[in-house]
């Protein structure tokens, strides 16, 4: 029975290679050319399913989801149609990232929660990178002044969630990528305490999120007054001690995205040993998509996450360029197989499906029992911003 079942899992783990070896792949340029064709035409059917007001989420039993705009989510929609109008130029694109900006605008002074550079960095940072019009880089800069306020100096970091029964102020290493809005507002003409404050929380992370193994822990808890750690947890993966995939994806982009800003190499080698672990994990599956969590329960017929995959992607792409020989092909490598993996029929919507989403098969909060095996909003940013890199650094 034990070999019977041993076989099938074995079977189940070859999958993601079969199904690459099935057809011949497409040259990457031209891959990267019919995805953002693609997504024009797609992302046309998921204009049509977002209320005024609200921004779009995921597609779960023929629903379209979407939420408010305090949401952590809010800004990867309008990023993602500025990837895609960067590509294409389409107007119509435009003229709805542009839209999707206004929506979201008032929050650049909302002090809530952590997410802010997510919010309104992946926004409106695209949109000045693009059009490099100054009112954006205004309310870039005053987004960053709302985040600083929920920088905690005994604890050296930035609290990610409010207080509450559970937790005293909690620091968790998605937390990681809200640092690239506070670097570049100090390099480009901003205060240079948003990067000050972006140095020390990656440096705090370093010291108390990661195991002797590069992995990273979920959560760690502080005592706001002493700065010292109450407990290490987690809220969306596993267990306290496993390896919630998406967060080693953060923690991954995160420290590339520090090497970038400082050239301090404690965080290249932070980001190699965060993507050795990745990448020589044996619960990481042929195709390289991630199981949502690699210690979760059921392994090889535990869920995917597909947002996991696109985000290791497009981290894995500037890691690479930031590595030589061996390392930079396997990094490079790794990235193209889970951009062809997410390409393929597997992940990849077809037209006019999916509520009008690119990608299915993510998982957003598993214990949680929200958002299993669905399409989100982010792991279509990642997989576009993947593409763009690609072509950007490597074609
Ligand atoms: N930042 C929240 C998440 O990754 O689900």
């Amino acid at each position: 029975m034990m070999k019977k079942i041993n076989l099938a899992a074995t079977l189940l783990l070859l999958i993601g290679s079969v199904s690459c070896a099935q057809s011949p792949k497409k040259p990457m340029a031209q891959l990267i050319n019919d995805e953002f064709k693609f997504a024009t035409d797609q992302y046309q059917v998921l204009a049509k399913n977002i209320p005024a007001g609200k921004t779009p989420q995921s597609f779960d039993k023929g629903k379209s989801i979407n939420y408010d705009i305090k949401w952590w989510c809010s800004g990867f929609y309008s990023g993602s149609l500025w990837y895609i109008y960067e590509q294409t130029k389409d107007e119509g694109i435009k003229q709805e990232a542009e839209a999707a900006l206004k929506t979201i605008e008032s929050n650049q002074t909302y002090t809530g929660n952590h997410d802010l550079g997510f919010m309104m960095y992946c926004s409106f940072g695209n949109a000045y990178r693009i059009t490099g019009k100054p009112e954006y880089k205004a309310i870039i800069q005053r987004s960053a002044e709302s985040l600083a306020t929920r920088y905690r100096p005994a604890v050296k970091s930035i609290q990610s969630w409010n207080k509450s029964k559970l937790w005293e102020c909690p620091v968790i290493i998605d937390n990681m990528m809200n640092l690239e809005m506070m670097n570049w507002v100090s390099d480009n003409g901003g205060n240079p305490k948003y990067k000050e404050i972006a140095i020390t929380h990656a440096n705090t992370t370093i010291k108390n999120h990661f195991r002797p193994d590069f992995s990273s822990y979920h959560v760690v808890d502080y005592n706001p007054q002493t700065g010292e750690v109450i407990r290490k947890a987690t809220w969306q993966g596993a267990a306290n001690c496993s390896a919630w995939s998406r967060g080693q994806g953060w923690a991954l982009y995160g420290y590339t995205m520090m090497y970038r800003f400082t050239k301090d190499e404690a965080y290249l080698k932070q980001a190699k040993g965060i993507a050795h672990f990745i990448l020589n994990h044996p619960n990481l599956p042929a195709d390289k998509i991630p199981f949502w969590d690699f210690d979760a329960q059921g392994i090889p017929f535990a869920k995917r996450d597909a947002s996991a995959g696109a985000l290791m992607a497009s981290a894995l792409l500037e890691l690479a360029q930031y590595t030589k020989g061996n390392e930079k092909t396997e990094f490079k490598s790794a990235a193209e197989t889970m951009i062809y993996s997410l390409s393929g029929s597997a992940y990849h919507a077809k037209l006019g499906e999916n509520g009008g989403f690119l990608l299915m098969h993510s998982t957003g909060a598993y214990p949680l029992n929200s958002e299993i095996d669905v399409p989100l909003i982010y792991a279509d940013y990642y997989y576009l911003e993947a593409l763009a890199r690609y072509k950007k650094w490597y074609l």
